[in-house]
């Protein structure tokens, strides 16, 4: 598996030119695309400037010398590699495995060229056997889980080292364990109207291609918006 991650990782480099503004996604695929990059800046004398979407992330490209906007400082990304966790035929995606689904979101936002590198088991029919990571403000995040939790939603908070999870934005995430999620832009809306709610991993029709690296080599799959 980690190989598969490795040759999508790699592979995306290769939509990275001179003089882009990059988004630099966050997980153990992600990892290997900025690697690469790295490896680029360095050897190539490529001249990128990337913005990140966790400290995770910040913390590797700056040990690899590439040099960092963040995203207030620019008005748009020219193209954004990340991981996902699910993706689905239509081109709509879990994302929030690593916890970094704000920043990652908010990144890929003003991306112009939005990519996805996956290993094959990451493409299912229907969304939702992963479990939906929703990013919430601290305050009032427990009245909000036992709104969840009457909505059948099977909520959990996630757990760091010493007690719940604290994103980089400084929320909680409840991963709700929906087992299938039939109308990912239904929920999308519904989620996105929910006081109390920062984000959610629902990445609905937002990604441009999908980089999938499988046993039988690689395959890339263009949304058609
Ligand atoms: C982090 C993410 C990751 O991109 C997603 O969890 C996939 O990670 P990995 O490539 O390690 O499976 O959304 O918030």
């Amino acid at each position: 598996m980690e190989a598969l991650k490795k040759i999508a990782g790699i592979k995306a480099a290769e939509y990275v030119s001179d003089g882009m503004i990059v988004g630099l996604g966050t997980g153990s695929t992600a990892y290997y695309f900025v690697e690469e990059l790295g490896r680029r800046v360095q050897e190539e004398g490529l001249s990128i400037v990337g913005v990140t979407t966790s400290s995770r992330t910040s913390e590797q490209a700056k040990r690899l010398g590439i040099p960092l906007k963040s995203i207030d400082q620019v008005d748009f990304v020219d193209v954004t590699v990340d991981g996902a966790d699910e993706v689905d035929r239509n081109f709509n995606g879990i994302k929030g495995g690593g916890a970094a689904l704000l920043m990652e979101k908010i990144v890929a936002t003003p991306t112009k060229d939005y990519i996805w590198v996956v290993d094959e088991s990451k493409l299912v029919e229907t969304l939702g056997a992963f479990k939906l990571p929703v990013e919430v403000v601290q305050y009032g995040a427990e009245q909000l889980f036992r709104r969840f939790e009457r909505a059948g939603y099977k909520p959990s908070f996630r757990q760091g080292e010493a007690g719940r999870y604290v994103t980089d934005m400084q929320n909680f995430i409840i991963d709700l364990d929906l087992g299938q999620i039939p109308d990912p832009v239904a929920l999308g809306d519904q989620l996105d109207r929910t006081v109390g709610v920062v984000e959610h991993g629902l990445f609905n029709g937002m990604v441009n291609r999908v980089i999938v690296a499988g046993q039988d080599g690689l395959r890339i799959l263009e949304a058609k918006h």
